[in-house]
């Protein structure tokens, strides 16, 4: 396995935001008073050096800002830190750097030097522009800012940015929904993700759960919603990712081409190919942003890192591939897996049959029908040991 020829992205957390939503399960925590920027970016600085050696003189091609509420950090803050990032390894110069905001913090100032800092994309969680329903979801911005925050970043400048909607949220009508896909593409986003709410376990909403639209008002909404979305030349690619053409999340495919990624701040993963054995190391940091940072204090370890069993690559590599829309690509399999394509057979014949998985010459995808059942189609390639 080659490392050097599987693409290379890092990935930054910022673990705070003003208050916690309930519905959420990132590692994000309050914090209403002055953040410890300085030491933070410091703590995060002394992560990449640790880090840097499983990378050798690997070129980092995209860099996710995330959070929590990444834009609750002053741009020089932000600047220190990406300038800390190319002293000490390298990054592509048409590099993807992409920014986290929240409507209730934005600013256009803000959006305006996070710009001229490098950052090339911004991310905004929307949600929904509807101000009662993001009432009810714990949200801390209206319906006005998320409308002023996706304007303020065209007048900063960007010429691609995000809009994260939620659909499936308490009191929402089909008529709510679809009013909130057409104001987020009145307002030109080269990029839409439109996420179903989950009820996660560990979140105030599994505990005290919210009514909730019937399953099948939720499944309507999906449909129209991509239907709409599909009309305004938005192609999903994944999932729940939708993107103008040329506008894909370069960092994001990534992950779902099963890419490598360096993982720096609380609680954040990686996972790095080893150039050595081909072997997969994933790696977490301590969850707790103060052990994380006394830990960098005291220059001791900032947390973990375990080797993928060679039996588990391919599940975790068709676990993201598949959910492409385009699917995988067959030339990637080998190098990033060390499996051989007719490991996955009869198993791969087998769901083509059945009108589950299909293959072009360059890619093996799900059907239009199959991609409803990505769960049962992932159980079949389970290894032996789950
Ligand atoms: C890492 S979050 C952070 C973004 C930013 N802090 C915010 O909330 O505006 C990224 C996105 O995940 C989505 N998300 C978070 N929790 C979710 C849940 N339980 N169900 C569905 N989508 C969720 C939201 O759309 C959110 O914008
Ligand atoms: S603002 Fe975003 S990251 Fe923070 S708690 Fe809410 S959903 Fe989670």
């Amino acid at each position: 396995m080659l490392a050097q020829t599987i693409p290379l992205s890092l990935y930054i957390h910022i673990p705070w935001c003003v208050k916690k939503c309930p519905y959420c399960d990132f590692n994000s925590h309050e914090n209403l008073g002055a953040l410890p920027e300085n030491a933070y970016v410091e703590a995060l600085l002394f992560d990449l050096e640790g880090q840097k050696a499983l990378i050798g003189q690997r070129t980092i091609q995209t860099i996710f800002i995330g959070g929590g509420t990444p834009s609750l950090f002053r741009p020089e803050s932000l600047e220190t830190l990406l300038k800390g990032v190319r002293s000490r390894v390298s990054v592509a110069d048409d590099a993807e750097i992409t920014l986290e905001a929240n409507p209730g913090t934005a600013e256009a100032s803000k959006f305006n030097r996070y710009r001229e800092i490098g950052v090339t994309r911004l991310s905004i969680g929307i949600q929904s522009f509807d101000s009662d329903i993001l009432q009810k979801i714990g949200r801390i911005h209206d319906g006005r800012e998320a409308i002023a925050a996706a304007e303020m970043a065209k007048t900063a400048g960007f010429s691609e940015f995000n809009l994260d909607l939620m659909f499936g949220l308490p009191g929402q009508t089909e008529t709510l929904a679809l009013n909130d896909i057409e104001t987020a593409i009145g307002l030109h986003p080269t990029h839409l993700s439109f996420y179903q709410l989950t009820l996660e376990p560990n979140t105030v909403f599994h505990k005290y759960p919210p009514v909730l639209p019937h399953e099948e008002d939720t499944w309507a909404i999906q449909e129209l919603g991509q239907s709409r979305l599909r009309q305004a030349g938005f192609q999903q690619y994944e999932v729940s990712a939708y993107a103008q053409a040329g506008s894909r999340c370069r960092h994001n495919l990534n992950y779902w081409q099963f890419g490598d990624y360096l993982g720096i701040g609380a609680g954040a993963h990686g996972k790095i190919t080893l150039s050595d054995t081909g072997d997969i190391l994933r790696t977490q940091r301590l969850k707790q942003p103060a052990s994380y940072m006394q830990a960098a204090l005291e220059e001791t370890s900032l947390g973990s890192a375990s080797q993928v069993h060679r039996d588990e690559m391919a599940f975790e590599f068709l676990m993201n591939g598949l959910r492409l829309r385009e699917g995988f690509e067959i030339r990637h399999f080998k190098p990033r897996t060390g499996w051989e394509m007719a490991q996955l057979e009869p198993t791969l014949s087998g769901l083509v049959k059945e009108d589950l998985l299909e293959r072009t010459p360059t890619h093996i995808r799900c059907t239009d029908h199959g991609f409803n059942f990505l769960d049962s189609i992932l159980q079949h390639f389970l290894p032996p040991s789950c």
